[in-house]
């Protein structure tokens, strides 16, 4: 069964945008695997990876908050910086050999995206639909 599984309670109403989560999705069902293999190299990879799909998810999502003048957008922006920062210094000090990637790190990713999608998130769906995003 795979660590994260996608299903409709994850939507936020946007085709475009609930294809990019479910991309994260695998990636992080991909960290998993190898977290589990203990496979370091593969790790390493993968959080650059997720780093950068991340980093071009977000900046997908802000994209329309400003096209849109989205009310929340400086509050959401911030809440995707701080996830930014903490993952980047974590395969900062993972690369200085100094960081352990336990099966704890691959539950916060889930836990972050889960909250983020299902709390903050959503909070743009009926707004983004109405801009005529679907
Ligand atoms: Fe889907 Fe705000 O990240």
């Amino acid at each position: 069964m795979a660590f994260m599984k996608w299903d409709d309670s994850f939507s936020v109403n946007v085709a475009e945008i609930d294809q990019q989560h479910m991309k994260l999705f695998d990636m992080i069902n991909e960290f998993y695997e190898a977290q589990r293999a203990d496979n370091h190299l593969a790790l390493g990879h993968l959080l650059d990876s997720l780093i950068d799909y991340t980093k071009f998810h977000f900046s997908a999502e802000e994209i329309y908050f400003d096209r849109f003048h989205y009310g929340a957008a400086e509050e959401h922006k911030k809440i995707h910086q701080q996830f930014i920062g903490k993952v980047g210094d974590a395969k900062r000090r993972y690369d200085d050999g100094g960081f352990v990637i336990s099966l704890e790190i691959t539950n916060y990713l889930k836990d972050w995206l889960v909250a983020h999608i299902k709390g903050t998130d959503r909070l743009y769906s009926v707004f983004f639909n109405q801009n005529g995003l679907i």
